[in-house]
């Protein structure tokens, strides 16, 4: 019997699990990344995890058939290199040699929401549909595009880095991480979120959100739902720039489903509704015929599951 480890390499923990040769989950663990002691330390602290995720299953190394790994960042997938992580802070880290020099075997790369939707796609909300488009909503705003069953990379990776799509009005962009302007991301992500609310409470609008000491995103999710207006016109931002990208995907790709994951699609209704509400008003209606919009049932593990896949699925 042959089993595949997935890694996830996230801002704050590094995830990694074992998956059967069908997508089933079968052990995980889950530690720190260490990221605040730089790139080395966090590439040991992953082969270390894979180590010991497999010492204490019931299976044996040389089992092992194949190791992927999602890292949260713009990638050269072909030179194995991680070019930029705005996120990470990491800059031509060339994570596919080192992890295999570290693990004796050959490991598989690509970006976090590109596997996370491949994991959706295999074993999740898109099983049985080919052609469909991921974001994941978190501190970051990922995507990742999955053509007849398989992740589409582009020309070296870049392909289904939604969350830097310049959508937001040059009068209203912001600097995003990833040294550009209006990137989606300054405004759909859970960072984008919490940011959005606190300029609010600086500018003294009436909003209860001023009483949270240190606002998180579902600070915002909660008082949107209980009626707060401000906190309801951030949301509805969120979603608008979401919606109407999504609707230039539509033309682009023609996907048959949209998942939405991440953090920030705990929101549940309220970001949903807003969000169908504005793909409808911005998608061409050819496009959008019995496309749906759906959350993702992975949740955490969509990574490491879409990691795993990296060796059956590509
Ligand atoms: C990065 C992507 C990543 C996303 C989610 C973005 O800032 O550019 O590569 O997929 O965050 O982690
Ligand atoms: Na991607
Ligand atoms: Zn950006």
């Amino acid at each position: 019997e042959k089993v595949y480890v997935g890694v996830d390499l996230g801002g704050t923990a590094i995830k990694v699990g074992l998956c059967d040769e069908n997508g089933k989950l079968l052990q995980t663990f889950e530690g720190p990344t260490g990221t605040e002691h730089g790139a080395d330390v966090v590439l040991e602290n992953i082969a270390q995890y894979v180590r010991k995720l497999v010492a204490e299953s019931p299976y044996e190394w040389e089992q092992v058939d194949g190791i992927g790994a999602g890292i949260a960042g713009f990638m050269d997938i072909p030179e194995g290199f991680i070019k930029l992580s705005p996120n990470l802070g990491w800059r031509n880290v060339p994570i596919k040699k080192i992890l295999e020099e570290k693990l004796g075997k050959t490991v598989k790369i690509d970006n976090d929401a590109n596997v996370a939707a491949l994991g959706e796609a295999w074993s999740g909300a898109g099983a049985g549909i080919p052609n469909l488009v991921c974001y994941t909503l978190g501190t970051g705003v990922g995507g990742g595009i999955i053509i007849n069953g398989k992740i589409f990379q582009g020309f070296k990776g870049m392909a289904g880095e939604l969350g830097h799509m310049a959508v937001v009005p040059d009068l209203e962009a912001i600097n995003c991480g990833c040294g550009m302007k209006g990137c989606l991301e300054t405004v759909s992500s859970a960072t984008g979120i919490i940011r959005m609310a606190k300029e609010a409470v600086e500018r003294g609008e009436s909003t209860s959100l001023a009483l949270v000491e240190n606002i998180m995103a579902k600070d915002v999710f909660d008082a949107a739902k209980s009626g707060d207006e401000v906190a309801i016109r951030i949301i509805n931002r969120a979603a608008f720039y979401l919606g109407k990208s999504m609707a230039s995907v539509s033309v682009v790709l023609n996907p048959q489903r949209f998942i939405i994951g991440g953090g920030v699609s705990k929101a549940g209704d309220i970001l949903f509704d807003a969000l169908r509400k504005y793909y409808n008003d911005f998608a061409q209606d050819a496009a959008k015929e019995g496309v749906d919009i759906v959350p993702a049932s992975l949740g955490n593990d969509a990574g490491i599951v879409g990691a795993a896949g990296l060796n059956l699925r590509s």
